[in-house]
């Protein structure tokens, strides 16, 4: 009998194709919740909730985009990646997106996905071979770091929109994550083994997903149609001084817009472009996230509470009842049409001393010229691939601007005399404290 070396078994306890299976696994779970919480974004009232998963999916799309290359790595040279027998899973990670409430959709992350998710990586990196497989373990680790995070800022604020949310509400969310917590049992958490198959999907759900009309917004602020006077009433100038400081703050705060229709427009193109753009889409809304954070920041050290600081919606409701290009549009164009002011304001900033505005709005500048790039990418990679049913660029940038043109022209004396009162006492406040 020949005799030889002994393996080592505990290290190679998975070999390369299958570890390949189990990271292709977790490459669509997070690409499910990925575009879920993209989808969500302008379901959820809380203002802190819409910052909080603006991230979330971003570090998300980043653990999902790592899973992908390593994937095609380990089984080069094939670039085939299918969902196959890990149907079960996927599923249910995809029924996500059919949560009846915010509330259920958020209680969701919390105690159902972002768990699994958690676990399903720490029971990798426990048994992954630190050797032949140190790439996967690198950005594994950084994921189980984000995901522990995400459930606790998750936690939080769950637990702050559920203070806020009706009875039936909280009963359809219970039943909701009680309901997933079930067919979880029945296909099988996700983990390292592949997923029990079962018949026909037995979502709780089959109510198609969409995104709203009317975007879910924070009762705790000023909730009105147009954010300062000057939209409505050109009287009204965008100002200097402590004016300028206000104006650019609130504006900041008001790319909550854009956090919405960055997710809208990621949840809608999802699976009709490549997974290339859910990275960029994801990383777009993720900069909108943290240029309103930027404005709640600085309006919140100036003193301002959220009563006193107008949210509106006058972009986002003008799209209302129109295809996602045209949301796609209205992000590429509302957001850089302003980018050529943004370095003289930034001087502006810099003569007052107002050293957080500047910096803000200097990085804010730099996210604008990537989303820029962006916008261009995407909207003509869908006029390339859809031809009959999307417009060129130049003609959808021009049905944005009629579209809200026709939103700013409905404004009332109402909506006028609200904003004025908001803006006056901000800006009286404001000079108060200037002194
Ligand atoms: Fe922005
Ligand atoms: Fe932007």
């Amino acid at each position: 009998m020949t005799a030889y070396l002994p393996g080592d078994d505990a290290r190679a306890r998975y070999m390369r194709i299958d570890t390949a299976e189990i990271l292709k696994r977790f490459h669509f779970c997070e690409r499910a919740i990925v575009k879920a919480q993209a989808g969500w974004l302008a379901g959820i009232p809380l203002l802190g909730a819409k910052i909080a998963l603006g991230k979330h999916l971003w570090e998300d799309s980043l653990t999902g985009d790592a899973l992908r290359t390593r994937v095609f790595e380990l089984r080069y040279p094939s670039r085939l990646l299918e969902v196959g027998s890990d149907a079960p899973v996927v599923g249910l990670f995809e029924d996500s997106i059919q949560a009846p409430n915010a509330l259920a959709f958020m209680k969701a992350l919390t105690e159902v996905y972002k768990p699994q998710l958690l676990g399903a990586y720490r029971d990798y990196l426990a048994i992954a071979d630190a050797i032949a497989d140190g790439p996967s373990i690198r950005f594994l680790t950084m994921a189980v770091r984000d995901k522990e995070a995400q459930i606790e800022a998750l936690g939080q604020l769950t637990g702050a929109l559920e203070a806020v949310s009706s009875e039936d509400n909280r009963c359809a969310a219970d039943a909701w994550v009680t309901a997933l917590q079930q067919r979880s049992a029945q296909v099988g958490a996700l983990s390292l083994e592949a997923p029990r198959p079962v018949g026909p999907s037995t979502a709780p759900s089959d109510s198609p997903f969409a995104i709203p009309d009317v975007p879910a917004r924070d009762s705790a602020f000023h909730l009105c149609r147009f954010y300062w006077p000057n939209v409505i009433d050109p009287t009204f100038s965008y100002g200097e001084g402590v004016n300028l400081q206000l104006r650019s703050a609130v504006s900041h705060l008001n790319e909550v817009w854009a956090i919405e229709t960055g997710g809208a427009v990621l949840a809608a193109f999802a699976d009709r472009l490549d997974w290339e753009f859910m990275v960029d889409a994801a990383r777009w809304t993720y900069d909108e996230a943290r240029h309103t954070n930027m404005g709640y920041e600085r309006l919140t050290r100036w003193g301002f509470t959220p009563a006193e600081l107008p949210l509106g919606t006058y972009i986002y409701d003008s799209a209302r009842g129109q295809p996602p290009i045209i949301r796609l549009g209205f992000l590429h164009y509302f957001e850089t049409k302003n980018i050529g002011k943004k370095n003289e304001r930034a001087e502006a900033f810099a003569s007052y001393q107002d050293s957080a505005s500047q910096h803000d709005m200097e990085f804010d500048w730099a996210d604008e010229t990537i989303h820029a790039h962006y916008g261009r990418k995407w909207l003509d990679a869908l006029r390339e691939r859809y031809p009959e049913e999307i417009p060129d660029r130049q003609a959808i940038l021009e049905q944005c601007d009629r579209l809200v043109d026709a939103v700013v022209a409905s404004a009332t004396q109402e909506d006028l005399d609200d904003i004025r009162l908001v803006a006056t006492s901000m800006i009286e406040k404001a000079n108060r404290q200037a002194g």
